[in-house]
Parts: C-alpha cells; sequence; structure tokens
C-alpha cells in the first residue's frame, strides 16, 4: 500500500514490519536493525542471499561510534562535506555492536545517512537505525518511484512511503574506509572520485584484500528483457543490421539514426542519464520489444556510476 503517512511507517517498522522508504538515490525496503526477525524479512523479501551484507541507514544525529572501531581523518572529511547524501562509507565493525545478519558475518560495516526530507524525518522519530537494500528483487532494477516498489513486490500488504521520484536515481557511492590511510572506491555512484579527491586531497588507493567487494556478481540491476551493451552508436547500428528481434533502443543518437524504432534519446548529461536510467530500463520492459539495445557512456567522470551498472545489467 502506497502511503504519505509517516506516522503509518513509523508505527509499522516499531511493529518490526518491513517499509519501502525513499531516498535521494532509490527506494529501499526498511527494517529495525536491531530485531534479528526485522532484518530476515528484508533478506526473505528481496530473496537476497544472506551472505550479501546490508547498509546501516542512520539519522544525522547518530553517533557512529557505537559501530565503528575507528574514523579515519579522511573519511571524518567525507562525512563532513557529504552527509546527509548518497555517500556510504564501510568501517571496521566494532565486535559485537551488529547483529551479523547485517554484516554478512563479516568485521566491517557499511553505514549511510540518506538526505530525503521523508525519510531523515523518520530516522529521528526511532530510537534505532535502519538495514535498507534497494527496494526490488535480488539482481533486478532498483526502483526510483512509489510504484516501481509496488509492482516490484505484488504485495497489497507491504507499506511504501510515497517519498516521490528519487532525486539521483542509481544508488550511492560506497568508499571502503576500513584503512587508516588510504580509501578505495567499491560502487560509483553521483558522488564522483573527483568530487571525492577534491575533499579529502588524495586519491584513492588500491583495494585492501580483507574487504569484500559490494555488487561484484557479474549481472546485478537487471531488466527483465535480455539488455545488449554498445560502446557507440557505429556498433549499435551494425548490430541493428543482423538482427531479426523486435528492438527497443535506448542511444544518445536516437532521434537521429533511430528515429523510427521504439526507444529513447539519452540525455547527454551525467546527472539527467543517471536520473532516467533505472526509470528508462523499466519503461523499456514494458514495450513489447524482444531485445533492450542502449550505448554505453564514457567509462570515466560523472558517467561512471551509469557505466558500472549497465557493464551488470547486460548480457
Ligand atoms: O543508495 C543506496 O545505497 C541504496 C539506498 C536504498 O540507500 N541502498 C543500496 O543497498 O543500494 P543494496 O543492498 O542494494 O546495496 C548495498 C551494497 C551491496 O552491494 C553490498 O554488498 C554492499 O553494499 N555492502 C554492504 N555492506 C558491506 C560491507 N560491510 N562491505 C562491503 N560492501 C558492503
Ligand atoms: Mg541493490
Amino acid at each position: 500500500m502506497i502511503t504519505n503517512s509517516i506516522d503509518l511507517a513509523i508505527k509499522a517498522l516499531k511493529q518490526l514490519d518491513i517499509v519501502a522508504i525513499p531516498t535521494e538515490t532509490v527506494y529501499g525496503l526498511a527494517a529495525n536493525a536491531e530485531s534479528e526477525d526485522a532484518i530476515a524479512k528484508v533478506y526473505t523479501k528481496k530473496n537476497r542471499p544472506l551472505n550479501h551484507p546490508l547498509i546501516l541507514h542512520i539519522g544525522k544525529n547518530s553517533n557512529i561510534e557505537q559501530w565503528v572501531n575507528s574514523i579515519p581523518d579522511y573519511a571524518q572529511l567525507l562525512i563532513k562535506q557529504f552527509w546527509p547524501g548518497p555517500l556510504t562509507l564501510v568501517f571496521n565493525l566494532r565486535p559485537g555492536s551488529l547483529s551479523k545478519t547485517i554484516t554478512g558475518g563479516q568485521s566491517t560495516v557499511a553505514i549511510r545517512c540518506p538526505a530525503h526530507p521523508l525519510t531523515q524525518q523518520l530516522l529521528d522519530a526511532l530510537d534505532f537505525p535502519l538495514v535498507a537494500p534497494s527496494a526490488n528483487p535480488f539482481g533486478k532494477v532498483s526502483p526510483t518511484t512509489a510504484e516501481h516498489v509496488e509492482t516490484s513486490f505484488a504485495d497489497p500488504s507491504l507499506l511504501i512511503l510515497d517519498g516521490g521520484r528519487c532525486k539521483h536515481g542509481i544508488e550511492s557511492t560506497i568508499i571502503d574506509a576500513t584503512a587508516t590511510d588510504s580509501y578505495h572506491i567499491l560502487r560509483h555512484g553521483s558522488i564522483t572520485e573527483d568530487a571525492i579527491i577534491s575533499v579529502t586531497n588524495q586519491a584513492p588507493g588500491e583495494p585492501t584484500t580483507c574487504t569484500r567487494a559490494p555488487g561484484r556478481l557479474k549481472h546485478h540491476y537487471q531488466p527483465e528483457k535480455p539488455l545488449y551493451c554498445f560502446e557507440n552508436t557505429g556498433k549499435l547500428s551494425a548490430f541493428l543490421k543482423t538482427c531479426k528481434q523486435k528492438v527497443y533502443i535506448l542511444s544518445f543518437n536516437k532521434n537521429t539514426y533511430f528515429p523510427n524504432f521504439e526507444g529513447y534519446q539519452l540525455p547527454d548529461n551525467p546527472k539527467d542519464l543517471a536520473y532516467e536510467l533505472y526509470f528508462q530500463l523499466r519503461i523499456a520492459d514494458h514495450s513489447d520489444a524482444q531485445l533492450l539495445l542502449i550505448e554505453l557512456p564514457a567509462n570515466m567522470g560523472e558517467w561512471q556510476g551509469v557505466y558500472e551498472r549497465l557493464i551488470k545489467a547486460g548480457k
């Protein structure tokens, strides 16, 4: 059920039910992080493997030292600059401070302070933090509207707090902050590498071997229909000449080169592209095409978040 009532959401979370919540990135499937039963409901609902850890979502007044052993200086700078906002930091866990179900049994924990005003209000009203993976069945496209969540689960009893369409459209940037002197970007998002470097005054280091890389499964973020990715319009065009199936084309040159095909002209601005990506993949999935064809952006700068997701969503 979609609702605007924050009170209903508070009540449900206190009763250990799961509630879909809006964030500035994508919708999350939230539960009380202090209840094993509530956390278990999230894994079951998403059909998510138990070794895939969850992000702890906290209010802006929370003190993370209760869960975290030490906060490196660069992480302090990042928190100051970007929280609340679309940045997740992975820290060494203070042993015993959180359920192993959240951390996938690892000695690290991912924490994020979301910026969406409704969810901030919700977190302020609760005396426990929330776990909140993206509100989609495991491996599928993340939801950026309340209606997407509703269609993803087909469960009328699931409470969905409607906070409008998500501003960023792709999941948060994740940084491994387990090492004292050097960090590593585990997942790209709308907070870019350049923005991170300009705050920390240091470039990312090599990945530490002990940190589990998130979302490193080869396939993730997948639409229902097969999605083929192309480096450029020429390669997409060449494929089209041999293809006998009905296609849906998402191209930076859709209007110029493929005006008679069903599809979507991709925005040539990285923020707009991220905002539209999952939204448009869902529209494409609902078309009567058999194959979805999409052009990749550059694997650099502000485009990296979308590039990374498409590589995993594609065949
Ligand atoms: O923007 C977001 O981060 C959204 C919204 C709802 O907040 N949440 C989200 O959660 O994307 P999820 O569960 O779909 O993705 C979380 C990623 C997973 O790839 C997981 O492996 C990684 O975070 N992760 C969680 N805990 C980790 C840890 N301790 N070490 C490394 N990666 C971790
Ligand atoms: Mg997800």
